[in-house]
């Protein structure tokens, strides 16, 4: 359901929230009983959602950011030691880095392709030092990343993979899917996200040990009544959130059923502007699990991003950059001393492109008059279409 002010303002908002009635009616117990913080429902939340993403166990946590930071800290348990290094892709959300130095690690960067947006496979080895400690790949987009190839570095040099699976629920790739691949998963649980808590995050894993350590983590580091064990962090989840929570796991089929109907149709329709825009495209074997539809502008094209999304903005379509090379583009990571052009995939990518909503609410005939207008944007540029 859109918001009314989401709708007044755009003919093809970005984000949407899913509240069914179910967890209406869920949190009005929880507020009239006072169970309010973790209780029932968070235990059930974890439960159902271990079950849906094929996990032993998952951790609720208040933000995707805090399910990335806890699952890296689980790695002191492991023997990791404060600045160990953790590689992450350049392309991502800022998030992404930022859990890493949350989680007291330092990030180390390697570039995307542009044509997947996802860390480049082959580009990770020549990133590890005796320091490096792990490797959290992210599916951006709900694209997943070459988790073979990653998987198979990460068993040669006795890495911990961390897979940010924030954007992806649901997706698979080669057939499995995302999230299992590696000794844990972190997802973001955020309203524009295809599960939501409104705000929230979750770690999966199988082993039961990280779980323990994640449940520590969570509470300030606490173990058994009073011990605090790890440098902890406060990142609970309330029963309210998890409500919201147990009733988009109700409906979870028919919101990635509907997100993929979206992706799928604009696939096929931006096929004909395949020469001027290179857009997520669905490999075989690979199943995506839409956050957004990205566009990245190809080179050598008379007209700017900026003069497409403002001409697409004036239309009511709502869009965001996507995202930033972070240690080249983003001014909070200038301390590290990278300097413009080490990563040139990610930082064309941040440059040239964009992403815009194909969620749950949006119709087809929505997404048919995003291909309009990107098609009397095209005339308005000389180009036959
Ligand atoms: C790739 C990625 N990682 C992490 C996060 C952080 O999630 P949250 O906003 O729930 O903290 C996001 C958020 O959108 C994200 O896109």
């Amino acid at each position: 359901m859109l918001s009314v002010e989401a709708k007044a303002q755009y003919r093809v908002p970005f984000g949407t929230v899913s509240i069914t009635p179910d967890a209406r009616k869920l949190i009005d117990v929880a507020l009239d009983t006072k169970f309010v913080t973790r209780g029932k429902y968070v235990a059930e939340f974890e439960k159902q959602f271990a079950k849906t993403f094929q996990a032993k166990e998952a951790v609720a946590v208040s933000s995707g950011t805090d399910a990335d930071a806890l699952a890296l800290a689980v790695l002191y348990d492991f023997g990791a030691k404060r600045g160990d290094e953790i590689i992450i892709p350049a392309l991502t959300f800022v998030a992404t880095g930022n859990a890493v130095f949350q989680a007291g690690f330092t990030p180390v960067f390697v570039d995307v392709k542009r044509e997947t947006l996802n860390i480049d496979a082959d580009k990770i080895e020549a990133a590890i030092t005796p320091r490096t400690r792990g490797i959290m790949p992210v599916h951006l987009m709900g694209k997943p990343a070459q988790m073979d190839k990653i998987m198979d570095i990460a068993r040669k040099h006795k890495l911990t993979v961390v897979e940010d699976a924030a954007e992806a629920h649901g997706a698979e790739f080669k057939g499995q899917l995302v999230g299992t691949f590696g000794h844990m998963a972190a997802y973001s649980l955020y309203a524009a996200h295809i599960i939501t808590t409104i705000e929230g995050g979750i770690v999966t894993t199988n082993d039961p040990a990280m779980a323990d350590a994640l449940r520590s983590l969570r509470n300030h580091g606490l173990v058994g009544k009073f011990e605090f064990q790890r440098i902890g962090f406060s990142a609970k989840m309330n029963e309210l959130e998890a409500a919201v929570g147990l009733g988009n796991i109700e409906i979870y089929e028919d919101i990635l059923g509907r997100r993929r109907r979206n992706l799928l149709h604009l696939i096929s329709k931006f096929q004909k502007f395949d020469k001027y825009f290179i857009t997520i495209k669905e490999e075989k074997g690979e199943k995506i699990g839409p956050h957004a539809y990205s566009v990245v502008l190809r080179e050598g094209l008379n007209f700017t991003k900026d003069e497409f999304v403002n001409y697409l903005d004036q239309a009511g379509v709502d869009s965001r950059n996507l995202f930033y090379s972070i240690p080249t583009q983003c001014a909070s990571y200038a301390f590290l001393g990278h300097k413009l052009g080490a990563f040139p995939e990610s930082e064309y990518c941040s440059d040239h492109g964009f992403h815009f909503g194909i969620h749950q609410d949006i119709e087809l005939s929505q997404l048919d008059y995003v291909v309009e207008t990107t098609e009397s944007f095209l005339r308005s540029k000389g180009h036959k279409t």
